[in-house]
């Protein structure tokens, strides 16, 4: 019986171990990448085919990081951006945790250059 315990302990904490993996925690670099980079580009300049066409911001410029608030930036990523009623970018609620989000807010901030 304390054997299938221990067994069990063991295999419980592997899966949560693999199960926290999900979440990227700190690798918002990797996050970014995989679901903003299209349109955002990979370094935050918005140099992209669609990030000309929906006039995306540039993120590595100082005066446009001042212009934005830590909670314009939040909310953004959890509802996405509507501009004239039509969807610009799809909210991310469901795709990052609280923490997911609180870690790309960081990472953003760091590509002011
Ligand atoms: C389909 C293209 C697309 C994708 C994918 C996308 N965005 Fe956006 N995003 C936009 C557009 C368009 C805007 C509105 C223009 C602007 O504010 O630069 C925007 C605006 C934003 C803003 C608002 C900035 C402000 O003005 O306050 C933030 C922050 C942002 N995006 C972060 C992200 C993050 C983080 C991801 C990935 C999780 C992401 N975006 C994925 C198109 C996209």
């Amino acid at each position: 019986m304390k054997k299938q315990t221990l067994l069990r302990t063991v295999i419980l904490t592997a899966a949560g171990l693999a199960l926290s993996g999900f979440s990227f925690g700190a690798d918002a670099k990797e996050a970014w990448g995989k679901l903003c980079a299209k349109c955002h580009a990979a370094d935050g300049s918005g140099n992209t085919a669609v990030g000309k066409k929906l006039k995306i911001k540039n993120y590595t410029s100082a005066d446009v990081q001042a212009k934005m608030s830590d909670e314009e930036i939040t909310k953004a990523i959890v509802d996405g951006v509507t501009v004239d009623g039509k969807e610009r970018m799809k909210p991310f609620k469901d795709a990052l945790s609280a923490d997911d989000v609180k870690a790309m807010l960081a990472y953003i901030r760091a590509m002011k250059k």
